[in-house]
């Protein structure tokens, strides 16, 4: 495995190339989630490049930039065992500047969820995104669904600025239990973690509801927020593929949205209906 730190100097090694890549970015400290984007990136491209950088203008004031779990002799080890070919590992002075152009998430769907609650946090993740598909030229990009909010901007910025990569969503990987793997769950201890299932346990209920026919929106989040109780919720939401509130559930068309804070710990689950 080739370890590149220079945008340039990866930009230059794959100029090249006439392989089909596969790209994985991340923020580091891997996991099966991110062993299972890696590995449909191997299945389908010749080539894997996998990055590792902590996005400093995706975290608002006050977030956890500064303790964000670094794990980086290990994410090399399970880079290589799972046969990345490139590890890209820039610093923040190799991808900012002091002066910078940015991305701006549309000022709705950029906004909600997520958005709202930390605003600004998709202009810096569309930015970085960006940037990085900018360098490595990935005929695929892989995300998680567990970041849903994250991969619909993503695949509307692909599409708005007309880029031809193609983005390719993977499904979340769980625990035995239930809770949907990030590499935030690091922050849980024993009683928050226990607490923190009530998140996957919200969205079987939602399942529940729906496959007992029960398809009315406010009904469906009522019994998820007793479900959540006493966690602090920041949304649960019902909406269509286009990120628009649904009233009903229109069963393959559909995608319930949790995010909650279990002890200091936020933390996004959702399902698609
Ligand atoms: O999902 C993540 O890990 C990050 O938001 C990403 C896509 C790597 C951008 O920093």
């Amino acid at each position: 495995m080739k370890i590149i730190s220079n945008p340039l100097e990866l930009k230059e090694y794959l100029k090249e190339n006439k392989k089909t890549v596969g790209f994985v970015p991340t923020m580091g400290a891997l996991h099966e989630g991110h062993i299972s984007l890696i590995n449909r990136a191997s299945e389908e491209n010749e080539i894997v490049v996998v990055s590792i950088f902590v996005n400093p203008t995706q975290f608002l004031e006050g977030e956890d930039l500064d303790k964000y779990p670094s794990r980086e002799e290990a994410d090399k080890k399970i880079c290589s065992f799972a046969g990345v070919d490139i590890l890209f590992f820039p610093n923040a002075d190799d991808i900012y500047t002091s002066d910078e152009v940015t991305l701006q998430a549309p000022n709705v769907r950029g906004y909600v969820l997520e958005g709202l609650s930390r605003p600004g946090h998709f202009s810096g993740v569309l930015t970085v995104v960006m940037k990085l598909l900018n360098i490595v030229s990935p005929t695929r990009a892989y995300f998680g669904k567990k970041d849903a909010q994250q991969i619909n901007l993503i695949m509307l910025m692909v599409k708005q600025l007309f880029m031809s990569v193609e983005i390719v969503p993977i499904d979340t990987v769980r625990e035995s239990d239930g809770l949907a793997l990030s590499s935030r769950n690091i922050y849980l201890n024993k009683y928050d973690r226990e607490e923190a299932l009530k998140i996957s346990a919200s969205l079987h209920v939602c399942s529940r509801m729906v496959s007992r026919n029960i398809l009315d929106s406010c009904e469906i989040i009522d019994s998820m927020r007793e479900t959540l109780y006493p966690l602090e919720v920041i949304y649960v939401e019902i909406l269509n593929r286009d990120f628009e509130k649904l009233e009903q559930v229109e069963i393959g068309n559909s995608i319930v949205l949790v995010e909650a804070i279990s002890g200091e710990t936020r933390l996004l689950d959702n399902i698609w209906l």
